[in-house]
């Protein structure tokens, strides 16, 4: 038992979430959840990136002001939040009174640690992905990382000597290999950094909306300083108690295109105040929909919303999961998530727990019995995935699992059986339901309530998931799933 502190990026609030945003805050959620079931204390963060110069075009073309504009978005992004069962301890906001104070704080920190001089910029900025770019970062001319335009910035700004933190960087990667990750995103951090580092500009002149530079309000600061911070701004760095419980972060969790910043600016930013880096910056793949990538242009943006309200959050949270390799890109259709609620879930699952409980409630005998070893199922491996970040594969094998106990009841037959023989089998498949439910309720944790509560059990933590005796007393419930066509 410990600590366990896991972010999401905090999002652009330009729009309403899409589910792409969906996927990273499910992911965390997942380890959150599973960390609570292994006793552990747990934050788990997320919330909104509300400044800069992207929401506040979108504000202006929407005719708002930023404030009512983001407001707006931000109940957009609660209700989807709430109605995929995200239990986040935090959702933090930049606009937030708190976090515009601790971000002035923490940039009078590295002014007084000597990181921070005045000096003019000029280059390139990508709007949408509120970036400074040289001319050698440009391919034809556009932005190298969205292919968007970008526009020519020449203005008198604050720097962060980023420069003077290239040794610390690489040696802060060479003493600790698990901080990028995956393995397979490290060398081309490693390489950037290896190039050398420029300065940072960390103030916009021309970007009212935004967070007064301290001591020179005719200043914003820099979207991302005032971003990245919120990993500690929300734990109330630099006073508060959970601060020191929690940090450093135990992962910080986003998309592989803003890997840079958390790696980079983010490290060197803390060491310049003096304080730890996070333990590990993980970056998982991009999705496609139907092999395109999302746009407004090519209107195939998924809303989340939608398809829980469709077909539930769980099914959503599943099928996201389900689809790709944690770490690597994939694709999501709709045509795949119906494909894993009539298969694995409805099948696999929803059949396995009613065509069960159609026996038990008739059963009038005692549901007790030795486990049969083949039901057995291996919680090390499974929580040694989970620490690997390897959800995807955690899921596999307590899938393989749920499959192994309908082996089980197909081998035994229980319908054709009777007495204490049919109560042994019970016993066991009961007990293997409860234990398969535990595991899954870090993923599907509305349908895992639904299987307590027809077995008529407590839910209980990961020590629980081993084979007791059956308390239970079971009623059988709607069916978990309903199939789709
Ligand atoms: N505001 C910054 C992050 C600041 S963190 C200190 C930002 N926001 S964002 O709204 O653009 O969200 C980006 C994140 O959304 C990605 O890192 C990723 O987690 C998620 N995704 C957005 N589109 C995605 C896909 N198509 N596929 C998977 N995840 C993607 O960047």
């Amino acid at each position: 038992m410990g600590k366990f502190y896991v972010t999401t990026p905090i999002f652009y609030v330009n729009d309403k979430p899409h589910i792409g945003h969906a996927y990273t805050v499910i992911a965390a959620d997942i380890l959150a959840r599973w960390h609570r079931l292994a006793g552990d204390e747990v934050f788990f963060l997320t919330g909104t990136d509300e400044h800069g110069e992207k929401v506040e075009k979108a504000a202006a073309d929407a005719g708002k002001t930023p404030k009512a504009f983001t407001d707006e978005v931000v109940d957009k992004f609660k209700t989807a939040w709430k109605a995929l069962n995200i239990s986040y301890d935090k959702f933090v906001r930049t606009t937030d009174e708190d976090h515009i104070n601790r971000i002035k704080n923490f940039v009078s920190k590295l002014t007084d640690n000597g990181d921070i001089y005045k000096g003019e910029y000029e280059g390139w900025y990508c709007v949408p992905d509120e970036t400074f770019l040289t001319e050698t970062e440009l391919v034809d001319g556009k932005c190298r990382v969205c292919g968007r335009e970008v526009k020519k910035v020449k203005e008198e700004n604050y720097f962060f000597r980023l420069s003077k933190y290239q040794d610390a960087l690489l040696k802060l990667y060479s003493d600790n290999p698990g901080f990028l990750s995956p393995k397979y995103r490290a060398d081309e951090i490693i390489n950037i950094v290896k190039g050398g580092l420029r300065d940072l500009s960390i103030s916009r002149a021309t970007v009212k909306w935004g967070i007064p530079f301290p001591g020179d309000p005719q200043q914003t600061i820099y979207v991302w300083l005032d971003a990245l911070p919120n990993y500690i701004t929300a734990l109330g760095w630099p006073e508060a108690a959970s601060f020191n419980t929690f940090w450093p972060a135990d992962v910080h969790i986003m998309g592989k295109e803003i890997f840079r910043f958390h790696t980079i600016y983010w490290p060197a930013f803390l060491l310049s105040a003096g304080l730890k880096p996070p333990n590990k910056v993980f970056a998982h793949g991009w999705f496609t929909v139907n092999g395109q990538k999302m746009s407004k242009s090519l209107h195939n943006v998924v809303d989340p919303l939608s398809l829980v309200n469709k077909y539930g959050a769980d099914p959503v949270r599943f099928a996201l999961i389900r689809e790709m390799e944690f770490g690597r890109d994939g694709d999501f259709s709709e045509e795949f998530l119906v494909e894993k609620l009539n298969g694995e879930l409805s099948a696999d699952l929803g059949n396995l727990l009613s065509r069960t409980l159609a026996i038990a409630e008739k059963f009038s005998g005692e549901i007790k019995g030795e486990p049969e070893p083949g039901g057995l199922v291996d919680i090390k491996e499974i929580s040694s995935h989970i620490d690997k970040l390897e959800i995807h594969e955690a899921l596999e094998k307590i899938w393989r699992y749920v499959r192994s106990i309908n082996k089980y009841v197909n081998d035994k037959k229980p319908w054709s059986v009777k007495g204490p023989e049919l109560g042994n089998i019970l016993y066991n498949v009961l007990e293997s339901i409860r234990i398969s439910a535990i595991l899954l309720s870090p993923f599907i944790p509305e349908t895992c309530e639904k299987i307590f509560g027809q077995l008529g059990v407590e839910a209980g933590g990961l020590k629980d998931a081993v084979f007791k005796e059956f308390k239970g007393k079971v009623t059988r419930g709607p069916n978990l799933f309903v199939k789709v066509q």
